[in-house]
């Protein structure tokens, strides 16, 4: 076992020292794009500035005859635009692929001070983060880099999901974790064909009315698949000061559901999602930066609180010390992501 004292110490000769707390930034949205199709690669300039981070995806989606020229595009654009504020991340093949090490050498030796997180997909205990942070401090050392790359994992074994605690503790580098919905449904053998989102089969129904005949006319209702997950995702991510995201959402014209499943996870504490397209975009930054009008109710209830303890009646309604705290998480993010929006900073009265 590592000790402690250790924890914050390089894990090679010449590699940035690790970070103490992850940075927190705005990450309403990952937005995905295939750095191996040059049309999208030309509108990266334009398309970064709207999104809060945006992400070259080498691994599934870009076939395999493609995976170097993906590589060679995710060089272009990382020595070649300015991604501002934008966060600039990329998705690398999966551990066990023939891609990975060559994709994460490009990827820190020749654009590793442009890149803030690396997603490692399909991770299944602390062993996988454990070999990832010691050959991100090798190749930092080599690049000269000043600040450590982070390290992002995706949620998508039955394994990892009962390593989930471990994961998230296992290096300072880690920085959050998505659900990947699709690959964990395929490895846990759950019989749907969807990408994210509910299934009308996965239901309860109502009960007979007293004395009632056994029908199929009784009122459903359709329960969520990954509330377990995410749920579990959750706790785990704020246990170890990291940051939970849902995943991908793959009916891409479906946009209600998809509003619908980003709204369920922005709820149990995620900070962000995948958008697959430009639709996407919208429905992730209206989702994951709180209504106007629970930040206003938030701020009186802090005014009304003075200095947060004790218990007040507001219209109604008891607030307390425990509320306030509450309030004060929907206030707290509402100002940070008004630093980065001017509109959203009118519309919470900053
Ligand atoms: C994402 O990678 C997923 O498998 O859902
Ligand atoms: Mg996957």
């Amino acid at each position: 076992m590592r000790s402690a004292k250790d924890f914050f110490r390089p894990l090679a000769v010449g590699a940035p020292e690790p970070l103490r707390e992850i940075p927190v930034k705005p990450s309403r949205m990952i937005h995905f794009f295939p750095p191996s199709v040059e049309k999208v690669v030309a509108k990266v300039p334009d398309i970064a500035p709207g999104v809060d981070i945006i992400l070259g995806n080498l691994e599934d989606g870009v076939p395999a005859s493609d995976k170097e020229r993906a590589r060679a595009g995710l060089i272009q654009v990382g020595t070649t635009v300015d991604f501002g504020a934008t966060q600039f991340w990329t998705r690398l093949n999966s551990l066990d692929s023939p891609w990975f090490l060559d994709d994460v050498t490009a990827a820190v030796t020749e654009i590793g001070d442009a890149i803030d997180v690396v997603m490692i997909p399909k991770v299944e205990g602390a062993e996988d983060i454990h070999y990832v942070d010691r050959l991100l401090a090798q190749l930092e050392a080599r690049a000269g880099l000043d600040e450590p790359i982070l390290v992002h994992a995706i949620l998508e074994t039955a394994r990892g999901v009962a390593n989930v605690e471990e994961i998230c503790a296992a290096s300072p580098r880690m920085q959050g974790l998505s659900l990947g919905p699709a690959d964990l449904a395929a490895n846990r053998r759950m019989k749907t064909t969807r990408v994210g989102g509910g299934h009308p089969g996965y239901l309860v129904r109502s009960d007979p009315a007293d004395g009632g005949a056994i029908t199929d006319e009784r009122p459903t209702f359709q329960q969520d698949l990954w509330h377990y997950t995410i749920a579990r995702m959750v706790d785990a991510c704020v246990a170890n000061g990291i940051l939970p995201f849902y995943g991908p959402f793959g009916d891409i014209a479906d946009t209600v559901a998809c509003e619908d499943q980003f709204r369920n996870a922005y709820l149990l504490g995620c900070v962000g999602a995948w958008s697959l397209h430009p639709a996407q975009i919208d429905i992730a930054k209206r989702v994951f930066s709180p209504d106007p009008a629970e930040v206003a109710h938030a701020k009186r209830v802090i005014e009304a609180m003075g200095d947060g303890t004790g218990a007040i009646m507001l219209d109604g309604k008891m607030e307390d010390d425990a509320s306030v705290k509450q309030c004060q998480v929907v206030v707290s993010l509402a100002r940070h992501l008004a630093e980065r929006d001017p509109e959203l900073a009118t519309a919470y009265g900053f």
